[in-house]
């Protein structure tokens, strides 16, 4: 299939605006059309056409029993959709448009393969004025899991989307670089209308918990390793997010993870914050060292996290190495993505080893 990969810099300009109209058509015409969002690029299809949707799963080599997420143009659209309850207007108040998915009840309108049968839709209604122009342009809702091959880092730049789906997909529409970087908070919204954090995102525990009162989070958001676990974990079946090359995820200070890594033989890559950057490359090669930000600085970590394990992953490291996050605010998605990129292999580093 030939791709069609168009520049989006100006949604009001001509050319971009015939560029959103030809998508708009391409979806509804049962076409694929991947687009920038806030959080990560979304691979779309028009949510009530089934034909549509199983295209994205072919596209993405995706297990069809694992549910897309349904992207509406305004809070309000979701009532088509879902069986709306009263948290869903307070929640979509307070954080519609932006990074926040809300599980609820599915009403017909939506095919089974969107859903993969379940009895709920997940809904989402994005802040990124190429999305919001293009589901006014499509007049569907846009099924749309991230634009990633199924077990790769989420793309967050155009580039990143070419190399997963050019000539998998009709139209890619570019939009530059994501601002989020990891993808939408999901919250389930329980018959007696408590939250269940199901996978955190910009919108943080905290930002939610003001609106909703306690929130439940759901075990595997934050894994469950045993207590006192020491160095390495398994469990392959939950690498998702993955890089080629291992990665390991280090709790420890600065110098006890340069003492660690100097112990490994191989292509090592670091994963470090910028002030810790030098400490590495007195050891590392400097282009084997990559900052994630500065420490303090948790959104810009999360916006870099996906983007440098797929560039890392083109420099072909037998191993890579990232301080493990702490868990509150957005680091609580930092966590979560990076736990699952590394399949729970976390190396407590002790005094003195
Ligand atoms: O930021 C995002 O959410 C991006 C952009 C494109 O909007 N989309 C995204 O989609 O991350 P995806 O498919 O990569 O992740 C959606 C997650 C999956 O883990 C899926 O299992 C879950 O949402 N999900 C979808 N519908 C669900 C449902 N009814 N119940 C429980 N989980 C659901
Ligand atoms: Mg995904």
């Amino acid at each position: 299939m030939k791709t069609e990969i168009v520049k989006i810099e100006n949604i009001e300009a001509e050319r971009e605006r015939a560029a959103l109209q030809r998508a708009g058509i391409l979806l509804r015409q049962g076409g694929l059309v991947v687009f920038p969002t806030e959080t990560v690029y979304g691979l779309g299809a028009d949510a009530t056409d089934a034909n549509a949707a199983k295209k994205i799963y072919a596209a993405k080599g995706r297990p069809s029993d694992n549910p897309l997420i349904v992207h509406v143009a305004a809070p309000e659209d979701a009532e088509q959709y879902a069986s709306v309850p009263p948290l869903y207007w307070r929640l979509a108040e307070t954080f519609m448009p932006g990074p926040l998915t809300v599980i609820m009840p599915v009403k017909e309108s939506i095919p089974k393969t969107v859903t993969a049968g379940l009895s709920t839709v997940a809904i989402r209604c994005p802040s990124h004025p190429v999305a919001h122009a293009l589901l006014l342009a499509a007049g569907v809702p846009i099924a749309a899991p991230s634009a990633n091959l199924s077990g790769s880092p989420s793309p967050t730049c155009a580039a990143h989307v070419i190399d997963d789906m050019n000539g998998r997909v009709d139209m890619i529409l570019d939009g530059g670089d994501c601002d989020i970087g990891v993808e939408s908070t999901i919250v389930k919204i329980e018959p007696d209308e408590t939250l269940t954090l199901l996978r955190p995102g910009g919108i943080t525990q905290e930002m939610l918990e003001a609106v909703a009162g306690k929130i439940q989070i759901a075990e595997a958001v934050l894994g469950s390793l045993p207590e006192g676990a020491v160095a390495l974990s398994p469990g392959m079946k939950y690498r998702h997010y993955a890089p080629r090359a291992p990665l390991f995820l280090l709790d420890g200070t600065a110098a006890q993870m340069a003492d660690y890594i100097k112990q490994q033989t191989g292509r090592v890559a670091m994963l470090c914050y910028e002030e810790e950057r030098t400490i590495f490359e007195t050891f590392l090669k400097a282009d084997r060292c990559f900052s994630l930000g500065e420490r303090k600085n948790r959104k810009r970590q999360a916006q870099r996290l996906f983007f440098l394990l797929r560039e890392i992953d083109k420099l072909n490291f037998d191993a890579i190495y990232a301080p493990l996050p702490p868990t509150d605010d957005i680091g609580m998605a930092l966590y979560n993505r990076m736990i699952r990129a590394a399949a729970h292999h976390i190396v407590h580093l002790q005094e003195g080893m």
